[in-house]
């Protein structure tokens, strides 16, 4: 090998070490920064009482530094029922700004009600409207109705999100007849059980959004 080969290579070693070093840093900076939630408000119904458990969600999931939050509200995004390739602009608009939410989350609380031993329809077409923006990510479920506490439309959803590539955590909160549990405030009366469960299921998300996050780092998910 000449000299010069040797210092090509050597140079392309040395440009291969850096930028390896470079990808290593930008592996180790992504998985630093606080992971972002997705809160997903899954009723639509007037007078719903979804806000509620989405607002005692928020301010357990507030009190970890390891969290930021988003919030996608199904009311507020008001997602035509019907699948047009060409929505008007204003229902354009309103598509995008609701993927790219969905897309820029690293885990997902889907917020439920139960309808009928199942869950809301739109929250259905929120589901069935993206398709990437949930692949290769934790979802955990925070569910509340009457007897069932949501428990039904909880275990069905998991088959919609394993259709999708999600990954969806154990352990829930449920709240059974669920009005009858806050005051007029929002305030839980009895809160020390609630809180204990939505520890247990911030820590488990968040074990699987970090795993998840570390691996697609390392090696992008394939679907
Ligand atoms: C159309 C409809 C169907 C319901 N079906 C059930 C059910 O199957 N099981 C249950 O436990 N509660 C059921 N409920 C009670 C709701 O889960 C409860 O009222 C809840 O607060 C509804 O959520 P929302 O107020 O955010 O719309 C039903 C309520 C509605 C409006």
């Amino acid at each position: 090998m000449t000299s010069a080969t040797t210092a090509t290579t050597a140079t392309t070693a040395s440009a291969a070490s850096a930028t390896s070093a470079t990808s290593a840093a930008s592996a180790a900076s992504a998985t630093t920064a606080p992971l972002r939630v997705a809160v997903i408000i899954g009723s639509d119904r007037h007078g719903r009482f979804g806000p509620v458990i989405a607002d005692w969600l928020l301010s357990r999931v507030r009190t970890r530094e390891d969290l930021t939050v988003d919030v996608v509200d199904v009311a507020e995004a008001e997602l035509p029922t019907v699948f047009s390739p060409h929505p008007e602009p204003a229902v354009r608009d309103r598509l995008v700004r609701v993927a790219a939410q969905l897309d820029a989350a690293d885990a997902f609380i889907v917020v439920t009600p139960e309808y009928n031993h199942s869950f809301p329809a739109a929250l259905k077409n929120l589901i069935d409207r993206h398709r990437a923006e949930w692949q290769a990510k934790p979802v955990a479920f925070v569910s509340y109705g009457g007897i069932s506490g949501g428990l039904r439309a909880v275990e069905q959803l998991r088959q919609v999100f394993a259709e999708l590539h999600a990954v969806t955590v154990r352990d829930t909160v449920s709240f059974h007849g669920a009005q009858a549990h806050f005051d007029d405030e929002g305030n839980h009366l009895d809160p020390a059980g609630p809180d204990a469960a939505a520890k247990v299921l911030l820590d488990q998300l968040t074990w699987w959004a970090l795993a998840l996050r570390d691996a697609k780092a390392v090696r992008p998910y394939g679907r």
